[in-house]
């Protein structure tokens, strides 16, 4: 017997958009302000090991490996969720972009056919979107008021975007910048490389930098004094070059890569967090939310907490677990969108748009 609140609705949620196959179904129950979400079963199938020995994402392997996961994922969050083979399932949500196309391709191609088949209706999200919503499960678990958070000044940190948005209220954001050149977690990824650790970068410069000094190094702090929102890593990553190229030596001790790993991390913390908190204090904003992957990052999660602390602020970020990709912050996204009155679409009325702006 499937068990729901009363009028509540049942949203499968799928991921596709890089490198995670990933499924979801939560429970939606429409109200004012705040829906109630709960995540009835979460399943990520991570391809890290596929793309390990090519240093990163193939995006070819990745579709291929995407379109051999898609089915056994979703009937595993089905099964979990007890709703196998699709019971009572009112949504489907999936990422529509942006992301790698042949990797997107897989997720909206699979519920089109899905949605085709059953006549379910689909709810595209935007996957940058998914990550600006993630926090939003935090709030609504600690049963804030609504009205308390905003306006809130949202950090989106990821492999492929950096972006500084304010959000107004829980329906209307605006960007106020975002990278012009590399991301946040590119140049993390791309200094793992140079440092030849293993892919994903991130998470490795982040542990090995737990163990350096982050003032080894005076790396710099790309658009630090700009009056706007915009940021840029790409020099910080040649800095890191030509820091690596003057040592002149093939085999670093495991000190010296820690300080260098400890003082880029420090460069890209103190860049998003001074940048952050610019905003902040021109919107008046009344909370901070941090997401994305990079978002998984001890150092960054730490000091945007110190600092909301001290300046008496509320501070939200996912779980570390729901930084990373992942389709229960889809399914999240979706019930917010429904929430705020969207009316899902047929499968004739979705494509995949690897250029998706928030
Ligand atoms: O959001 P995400 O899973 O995928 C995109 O939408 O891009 O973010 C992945 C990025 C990668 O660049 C990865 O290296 C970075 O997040 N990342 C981290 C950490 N964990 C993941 N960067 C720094 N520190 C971490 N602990
Ligand atoms: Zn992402």
């Amino acid at each position: 017997m499937l068990r729901k609140r009363k009028n509540s609705k049942i949203i499968l949620a799928i991921e596709t958009s890089c490198d995670e196959t990933s499924a979801a179904v939560l429970e939606f129950q429409e109200a004012n302000g705040f829906p109630y979400i709960k995540t009835l079963s979460a399943v990520i199938k991570s391809q890290i090991t596929l793309h390990k020995n090519m240093g990163g994402v193939v995006p070819e392997t990745a579709a291929r490996a995407h379109v051999q996961y898609i089915r056994p994922i979703v009937e595993k969050a089905l099964l979990n969720a007890n709703r196998y083979p699709l019971s009572a399932i009112d949504y489907i949500a999936v990422t529509q972009g942006p992301g790698l196309l042949p990797s997107l391709l897989v997720g909206v191609e699979f519920a089109k056919s899905l949605s085709f088949a059953t006549g379910i209706p689909l709810i595209p999200v935007n996957h940058m979107a998914g990550h600006l919503y993630s926090p939003f499960k935090q709030i609504k678990d600690l049963r804030f008021k609504i009205q308390d958070c905003f306006p809130q000044v949202s950090l989106v940190v990821s492999g492929g975007h950096t972006i500084l948005v304010l959000m107004k209220n829980i329906k209307e954001y605006k960007v106020l910048g975002q990278t012009v050149d590399d991301a946040a977690g590119e140049a993390f990824d791309k200094v793992a490389k140079m440092l030849k650790l293993p892919y994903p970068g991130g998470p490795v410069v982040s542990r090995l930098a737990e163990q350096g000094n982050p003032k080894a190094i005076n790396f710099p702090r790309p658009m630090l004094n700009q009056k706007n929102y915009n940021f840029s890593f790409s020099g910080l990553k040649t800095a890191v070059l030509y820091h690596l190229k003057a040592l002149s030596t093939k085999h670093l001790a495991l000190s010296t890569q820690a300080n260098i790993c400890a003082s880029f991390e420090q460069a890209v913390v103190d860049v998003l967090v001074t940048k952050t908190l610019r905003a902040v204090k021109e919107f008046k904003a009344k909370s901070i939310s941090l997401s994305g992957g990079v978002a998984a990052n001890n150092a960054l999660r730490e000091s945007l907490n110190l600092k909301s602390k001290i300046l008496n602020l509320d501070f939200f970020v996912p779980q570390k677990n729901l930084c990373t990709d992942n389709a229960e912050m889809i399914g999240i996204t979706a019930g917010f969108m429904l929430n705020n009155g969207y009316k899902p679409k047929t499968y004739k009325q979705v494509e995949a748009n690897p250029n998706l702006s928030l």
